[in-house]
């Protein structure tokens, strides 16, 4: 005799609290978190770029650019970080969903980088570039890369932070 199908249940799509995915740590509905990542993303590019200049040239002004930008790229990637975490806390349909918590662990091992890359610097700021900063900055930049475009997909594929619209809309 057939085996009647077996019908699976989606707890998110079944569950209309869960569709709750708009921003509530925004202004007039802009996200705050989304304005704030472009700073921690481009310091820690510039910083890489930085580095390399300093390799190239051993112009010893990019080391102390380097130092500034790795500053930069914690303190804001930290400002970003508490931004999201209130997000990821606070709105429940976000906190639900496994990709934002992916997102977290990908964002904080990305801010104990860029904090060590900018501890190593303090004091001898030229002495630490190469090569452990030059390496540094390579993962950094490679890690920031992850996870900015890992927040992108939970925004644009899973529409995270976005006003999901009504059944009917
Ligand atoms: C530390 C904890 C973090 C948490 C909990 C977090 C959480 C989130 C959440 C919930 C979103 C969805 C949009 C929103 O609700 O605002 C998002 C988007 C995003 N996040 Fe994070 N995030 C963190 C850190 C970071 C860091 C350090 C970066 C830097 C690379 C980053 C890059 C992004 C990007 C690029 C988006 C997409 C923004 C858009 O295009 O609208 N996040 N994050």
């Amino acid at each position: 005799m057939p085996q009647a199908p077996q019908k699976f249940s989606d707890p998110v799509e079944e569950h209309r609290a869960l569709h709750e995915t708009e921003s509530r740590i925004a202004i007039a509905g802009h996200p705050l978190h989304a304005m704030l990542v472009a700073f921690p993303i481009a310091l820690a590019m510039s910083v890489l770029g930085a580095d390399l200049l300093y390799w190239w040239t051993g112009d010893a002004f990019w080391t102390r650019a380097a130092g500034w930008a790795a500053f930069g790229a914690f303190l804001m990637g930290v400002i970003a970080g508490i931004t999201g975490t209130v997000e990821l806390l606070a709105v429940r349909g976000i906190r639900n969903r496994s990709a934002s918590w992916t997102h977290f662990i990908l964002a904080v091992m990305l801010l104990s980088v860029l904090g060590a890359n900018w501890a190593i610097r303090i004091g001898d700021h030229e002495a630490a570039v190469l090569p452990l900063g030059l390496l540094m900055s390579v993962f950094a930049a490679g890690l920031t890369a992850v996870t900015g475009w890992h927040g992108g997909k939970l925004v644009f594929d899973y529409q995270i932070g976005t006003k999901m619209p009504e059944h009917g809309d």
